[in-house]
């Protein structure tokens, strides 16, 4: 799947000071695009959205800057993603579980996180998609982390370690990629304690383990290898991966 550099490049242009560093980014697969971008919520005006060709739901009416701010970000980079499966211009729904609706044949996912947004998409048959970007926890959200979204023993693990912070969002961010991968799948909420850290992370992936089935479709003992990348004080972490069979 190719995607044009101009394509990248008119979409900073037009997004006047909005958009910036947008680019693909390689995530180590043939079959699926990538691209990250930062955007600046001071530069927001919703003016943007009849320049970048998102459509603007109505829901958004009475939303925040920021929730305006960061869906636009997210759209604009997803439906560039998009542009690389033949897909140009179509636009991305939203589901009644704000789960991204993407054209038929298609699968993707789209994050957002302090001034910087990500989406991968892919047209290859049967495959689930997550991305999430999360900043580096400190203090309190480092609890927070602890206490919401780690079990005992991995919190025991992390704690012993010497970047236990990085670890430690790097895990939280991972299962929220998982979530998002395996949601249009199971088509249900499942919580952090669906998921454990299974091994110690190398410097590009870590592994979690499903500690219970999905529906019955993703069986309990499943493991999927979660891609990572550390982006200054932020972390980005992705899944793509076969859907299960039914
Ligand atoms: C849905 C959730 C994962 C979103 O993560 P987040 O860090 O809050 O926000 P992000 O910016 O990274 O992602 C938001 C995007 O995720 C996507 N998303 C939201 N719900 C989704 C779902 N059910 N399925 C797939 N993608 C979803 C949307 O595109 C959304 O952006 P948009 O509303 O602008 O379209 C999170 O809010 C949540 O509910 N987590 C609890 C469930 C969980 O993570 N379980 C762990 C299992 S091991």
């Amino acid at each position: 799947m190719t995607l044009p550099a101009q394509h990248l490049s008119s979409l900073e242009t037009r997004s006047d000071g909005f958009l910036t560093d947008v680019g693909a980014m390689d995530i180590g697969s043939a079959t699926a695009t990538a691209v990250i971008a930062r955007f600046d919520q001071s530069r927001f005006e919703d003016d943007l959205f009849t320049t970048l060709c998102v459509d603007r739901p109505d829901r958004l009416d009475r939303a925040v800057e920021k929730r305006k701010a960061e869906y636009l970000a997210g759209r604009a980079v997803a439906m560039a993603a998009l542009a690389s499966t033949g897909h140009a211009s179509k636009q991305i729904a939203t589901g009644p579980n704000r789960e991204p609706i993407w054209p038929a044949g298609v699968a993707g996912s789209i994050t957002h996180s302090k001034g910087r947004c990500a989406a991968i998409v892919t047209d290859q048959p049967g495959t689930l998609v997550g991305v999430d970007i999360e900043e580096i926890a400190e203090r309190s959200s480092l609890d927070a982390i602890f206490k919401v979204a780690l079990q005992p023993d991995e919190t025991r693990l992390i704690r012993e370690i010497d970047t236990q912070a990085l670890t430690a969002t790097l895990v939280f961010s991972a299962k929220e990629t998982l979530y998002k991968a395996l949601f249009p799948a199971v088509q249900q909420f499942f919580g952090f304690d669906h998921a454990e850290l299974y091994g110690e992370p190398s410097e590009t992936l870590l592994k979690l383990r499903l500690t219970k089935s999905l529906k019955n479709t993703v069986t309990a003992g499943s493991v999927f290898d979660i891609g990572y990348r550390q982006l200054g004080g932020s972390v980005i972490t992705w899944l793509v991966t076969p859907a299960p069979a039914d």
